[in-house]
Parts: structure tokens; sequence; C-alpha cells
């Protein structure tokens, strides 16, 4: 079992570099396979997600190349199967991407249902209304097989229920090649959702409005390859400025789109922290403790969920009663208790949890339950006074590239331990 091993309590300090976005990498990739073609995709983070899904791709007959740590080809022309296990869609949430590009490609897709963090139910209902306008009968096989099968897709008019990250990209993805127009209303408006629309035209197709909440697309009857920059991950971002102004450090964050951190920063400003933004970059510090502020998460351009595990970490230790409207997930709190070993004061009520700062946290035996809660932790863990043990870190590593050397080189005391299973004793040398 590996863990994570923090000596907490340094501010940390310096300049750190973001990666590429780990929730348009995980659509972008599999979008390739509309293209019959070669692509090559460069900033593509180093994370246990990205692996799972070019092991997929490459399992059904993609023949993919490494051409450095984050550029790779993708050559999907030998691409002969539509079908994907559940042995492998369990690996991520996003391999129900698979099913929008197979379905686009070949006009059938069976693919289980996908895995991913736990944070509620997960349904797929608005995927599947879209995929029923476009034409396809899509019925649940035995094993949880989602079976779409189309004669020919046809452009339609989808009008989403909910705000839907997942299903306006799954939509996007069975668009782009169906006959006529295809209207998503009521779409999902994140920069990934933006990034995707991007990389489709380049390949040739006809999508715009992303970023809005109507996306018009015109199909076309071909994709070519092409070459594609993958951009900054926004909640990797923000998961430095955070744990920078938690622990009342100074980092500049690099590679970053400061648009795309707008209501983090605004956040961050609110509760006392200097953010200073830069073409690329942005600098966040805090020369005090916290004060509280109030946030609800929202669809982009609101707060995001992803950031809201690290951000009550940060009002733990605020000045004064903090409030935080969970709006997006039925159940992304687990996190609290983890933070409450840990002397952090939190009464969860559903989908609102009460903080109530105080003054610091003390290092714990922790466990990361999700991506994003295990992110918190280790920014728990660096606040805190004395040692945490964070546990479940592959979780983290899902989304995180090299999160231990990054974090390290802007101060932190972090090293990853591994213990024989059942070994539960942890020597407390962190240096
Ligand atoms: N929903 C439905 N029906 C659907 C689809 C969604 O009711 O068919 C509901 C969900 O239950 C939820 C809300 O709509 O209450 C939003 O879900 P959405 O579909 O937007 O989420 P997702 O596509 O499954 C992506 C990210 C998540 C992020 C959410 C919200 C990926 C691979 N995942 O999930 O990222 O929390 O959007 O922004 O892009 C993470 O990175 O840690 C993560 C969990």
């Amino acid at each position: 079992m590996e863990k994570f091993v923090i000596s907490g309590g340094t501010p940390l300090k310096g300049e750190v570099t973001v990666s590429g976005a780990k929730n348009a990498v995980v659509a972008i990739l599999p979008a390739t396979i509309l293209a019959e073609d070669v692509c090559r995709i460069e900033n593509i983070p180093n994370i246990s997600d990205v692996t799972a899904m070019i092991n997929i791709l490459n399992i059904m007959g993609a023949h993919v190349k490494y051409i450095n740590k984050n550029t790779v080809e993708i050559d999907t022309r030998h691409i002969n199967s539509y079908v994907v296990e559940h042995e492998l869609s369990k690996q991520l949430r996003a391999s129900y991407y698979l099913i929008g590009a197979l379905l686009g490609r070949f006009s059938h897709a069976e693919v289980a249902m996908p895995g991913g963090c736990y944070l509620g139910v997960r349904p797929i209902d608005q995927h599947i209304k879209g995929f029923e306008a476009l034409g396809a009968k899509v019925t649940m096989e035995e094993n949880a097989m989602v079976n779409a099968q189309a004669d020919r897709l046809l452009g339609n008019s989808i009008y989403l229920d909910v705000v839907s990250v997942g299903a306006t990209i799954n939509c996007m993805l069975a668009a782009v090649k169906a006959r006529g127009l295809t209207v998503i209303e009521n779409a999902a408006k994140e920069p990934h959702i933006v990034d995707l629309a991007n990389f489709l035209n380049t390949m040739g197709a006809d999508v715009r409005g992303a970023g809005t909440d109507v996306i018009k697309i015109r199909g076309v009857e071909k994709l070519h390859g092409c070459e594609y920059t993958i951009i900054p991950d926004q909640i990797e971002a923000g998961t430095y400025m955070v744990a920078a102004a938690a622990t009342k450090g100074d980092v500049l964050i690099k590679n970053v789109i400061p648009k795309h951190l707008e209501s983090i920063s605004a956040k961050l400003i609110e509760c006392g922290a200097n953010v200073e933004e830069y073409d690329d970059s942005i600098r966040v510090s805090m020369d005090r403790r916290p004060g509280k502020c109030n946030i609800k998460t929202m669809p982009h351009p609101g707060f995001p969920t992803d950031m809201q595990p690290q951000f009550s970490v940060l009002l733990s230790i605020a000045r004064g009663v903090s409030i935080v409207t969970e709006s997006v997930w039925d159940n992304r709190f687990r996190y609290a208790e983890q933070l409450s070993r840990m002397g952090a004061v939190i009464r969860v009520n559903g989908k609102t949890a009460v903080i109530e700062g105080v003054e610091g946290l003390k290092g714990a035996p922790i466990r990361a339950d999700d991506l994003r809660a295990g992110a918190a932790m280790m920014i728990a863990g660096f606040v805190a006074s004395g040692v945490t043990e964070i546990e479940e870190i592959y979780h983290i590593e899902r989304g995180y590239e090299d999160v231990v050397e990054k974090f390290r080189s802007i101060g932190a005391k972090i090293e990853r331990r591994e213990y024989p299973d059942g070994d539960d004793k942890i020597q407390l040398n962190v240096g």
C-alpha cells in the first residue's frame, strides 16, 4: 500500500507549472476515434486516467505512440471494435465518452457503465436522451452494457434537462458526423467543452457556440487527423492556488488561463488572499489567517464543484463560520469525516456544510475518499502541525501529474512511502 506522508506547517513558496487539463484530455482522446487518421496531441498530463483511456484505445486497435512524456500520436484507422467491456470501462468515469465517439464512427457502441469517483448517484439519462434524439436506439443489456445503435445518425435539437458536462460532450461526439444540424440547448460551458469543440473543429468538424449554452453542430462526412495542444488544467491550478493561500504561502502558478480561474480567485480575495493575474500565470499569497466566506458550487462560470473540498480546507482554518453549499453532486462531503480527525469543525446536513473555523489543524492518519477529496487532504496535511499520512492515494494520481514532485518544488515536506499491506506503523521522520 502506498501513502503520502506529510510533515505540515510550512508555507508553500515558489513557482509551479500546471499540466494539461484532465477533463479535456479524457474527452479528446476518445474523440480521435472519429478521425480515422493520425492525431498528435500535446500537453497530455501523465495521470492514471489518461493511461487507462490510452490502454482502452490500444486494446480497441488504435496505434498509440508516445513521442515524449506529454505528447502522443494516435492512429485510429485500425480500430475495429465498438465494444468496451466492464473490466476496462470501470477504470474511469470518462469511458462513457466512448459511447458517443463509437456511435459517431460506427453508428454502434456497446460500452459498459463507467467507473470513477463516487459523488452520489451519477445517472446518464441525459446522454441517452441525446443519443436517442439523434436517432439511436439505446438499450441497457446484461452486465450494465449500454447498447446504442442507429442506421444513420441524423441531426436534431437536444434540450438537456440538467446542465451536464458529460452529456454535452457525448452529444457533441455523436453529432459531429450526423447528417444535418444538431442544436444542444442548456449545454454545459466548462473550459473543457470549448477545448473539445476546438479539437473537433481542428479535425474538420463544424461546431459553434461552445462556451455558451447553445451549441450548434453541422454534421460533416469525414474528419481528418490534426495536431492539438490541450488547455491547462483549471482545477489543478485552483488546487495550487488554495494550497498557497491556506499555508500562508506565496506561489506563482504558471501555464494557466486566468479567465478560467476567476471564480476561484474571487473567493480567495474575499478570504483575504492577494491574487495577481498575468497573461498565463497567477500569483497567490496570503499573510494572515483567512477570513470566512460562503461558497455555492455551480456549473461554469460558477464556483466549480471540483474545487469545493480543497476550498473547504481553507475555510476550516478561517476566522468565523462559513457555509458551503454543494449544488452539483449529492454526496461530496465525505471528506468532512477525515478533516474532523484533524480537528476541523464541520457539520454536514445534506448538501450544505457549516464550517466553524479553528486556529489550526493537527496531523492525523486520513484517507483520500476520491480525487478532489484527496487533493483537499493533501492541503490539510500541508496546513496541519505534525505528520499526516494519507491512504488510498491512487485516487489523487488519477488527476494530478507529478503531484509529489510539484508540491515538493514549492517547499512541501511530502514523501510517497510504500508499506506492506496490513502494516500500519508509520515512521515519523519526514525531512
Ligand atoms: N446528471 C444527470 N443526468 C445525466 C448526467 C448528469 O442527472 O445524464 C446530473 C449529475 O447527477 C450531476 C449533474 O448532472 O448532479 C452534473 O453532472 P455532469 O454530467 O456535469 O458530471 P460529469 O460529466 O459526470 C464532469 C467531471 C467531474 C465534475 C462534473 C461537474 C469529467 C470526466 N468529470 O462529470 O469531474 O465534477 O463534470 O463539473 O469531466 C473530477 O474531475 O474530480 C470530477 C468529478
